[in-house]
């Protein structure tokens, strides 16, 4: 490719939900500074959500469809609908590489995204599930790394903190992974903050989801699945066997019946106050504080409540904050530590839009 083909950057946005559109608005709103100052024109060619997407093969989205779709998804902007095959067929067929955006809540995705690179695309994903479920698509997905294609996955874990490029450059420099601990729920931390402060655990529950900070269903949260995800993504990440069967998990909190409804659940969760509370106690009266921790080592991953001491970076967390501490053989003394918001579409969109920027260079670069 010449470098004035290099400039231009197609882009195909897989998903059109809460941090979709904030990332087209993100890209809206910047790509103009990106082509004055790295040269690099983004070119949205296509956005796509399960069942509709813009029609394919037309003139690169304009600012406005771009501003309209962030604004309104994709009813907004004009639309057809597709099936799972014409986007693999559209995407095997585009004749400029792309970089190609998971941003859904899919767990049917890897097929397409492992096609995608087949075809010579690189891949940036927001969505977990594709890399938190069996090991041999992880594999699979990473293998293409090595054929010079770009698969990243920052906004992952912790949305936009650095955290999966902060391992991987451990990793890939030599340095050996012992331990990870990680806060990595918002909701789990802003409920352990209200515990600590001395609030009943069943107002603490629901004040989370009156904030809006837990899924419609409460259990959802946590039952810690979602931090098991996160934790299979650092475990596997650092090299490490992880799969989200083998991991020791334990939700915060008792889920009661299965099949009860969320209403009836909710309406149990007096009953835990008392034992929560003690369990609070037991962990003041040693200095120490209850976080809902993911503990990832090269022997295995755990995620529950744990007591950790005043001294541990994690005792310090409020609130709804995100926490990854690392040792290592080079950090061995002080973990090397990376903390602050951990969800939010903003953020979360900003690490995709980081990494989509990061394939476009690196593709620049060596093509
Ligand atoms: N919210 C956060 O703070 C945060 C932080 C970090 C990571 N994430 C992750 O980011 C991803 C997106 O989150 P979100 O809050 O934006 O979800 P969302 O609002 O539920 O949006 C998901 C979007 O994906 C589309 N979609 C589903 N299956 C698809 C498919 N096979 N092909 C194309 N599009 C498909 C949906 O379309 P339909 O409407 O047609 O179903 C919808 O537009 C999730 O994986 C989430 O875990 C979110």
């Amino acid at each position: 490719m010449t470098g004035q083909a290099d400039a231009v950057a197609g882009v195909v946005v897989l998903g059109a939900g809460t941090i979709g559109r904030a990332l087209l608005g993100q890209i809206a709103a910047r790509r103009g500074g990106l082509h004055a100052s790295l040269g690099v024109r983004l070119d949205v060619v296509a956005v796509a959500t399960s069942r509709l997407w813009t029609p394919p093969g037309r003139a690169p989205l304009e600012d406005d469809d771009l501003r309209a779709l962030a604004h309104g998804g994709i009813a907004a902007v004009e639309h057809i609908p597709h099936d799972d095959g014409q986007v693999r067929v559209y995407l095997e067929g585009l004749p400029r590489r792309a970089v190609v955006v998971d941003v859904t809540a899919s767990d049917a995705t890897a097929d397409l995204l492992l096609a995608a690179l087949a075809a010579g695309h690189h891949v940036v994903l927001a969505n977990k599930k594709p890399l938190s479920a069996d090991a041999a698509t992880f594999a699979a997905l990473m293998r293409y790394r090595a054929e010079g294609r770009m698969v990243r996955y920052e906004a992952t874990v912790g949305a936009g903190l650095p955290v999966i490029r902060t391992l991987q450059d451990l990793v890939e420099t030599g340095d050996e992974v012992l331990a990870i601990d990680a806060a990595l729920s918002g909701t789990l931390g802003y409920i352990c903050t209200a515990l600590e402060d001395g609030t009943p655990f069943s107002r603490a529950v629901r004040a989370a989801q009156s904030a809006g900070y837990t899924e419609p269903d409460p259990r959802d949260d946590l039952s810690g699945r979602d931090v098991a995800r996160k934790a299979v993504i650092l475990a596997r990440t650092c090299g490490f066997r992880a799969d989200l069967a083998d991991i020791a998990l334990a939700g915060l909190g008792d889920l009661g019946a299965p099949g009860a409804t969320v209403a009836a659940f909710l309406a149990g969760l007096e009953e835990q106050d008392g034992e929560m509370a003690a369990r609070v106690g037991a962990a003041e009266s040693v200095d120490q504080v209850l976080r809902y921790v993911a503990r990832v080592t090269p022997e295995g991953t755990t995620a529950g409540l744990q007591a950790v001491p005043l001294h541990h970076p994690l005792a310090g967390l409020r609130g709804t904050a995100n926490l990854v501490a690392i040792t290592s053989a080079r950090y061995r003394d002080v973990p090397l530590v990376v903390s602050g918001p951990g969800a939010g579409a903003a953020v979360t969109a900003a690490g995709v839009f980081a990494d989509i920027l990061a394939a476009v260079a690196a593709r620049r670069w060596w093509t």
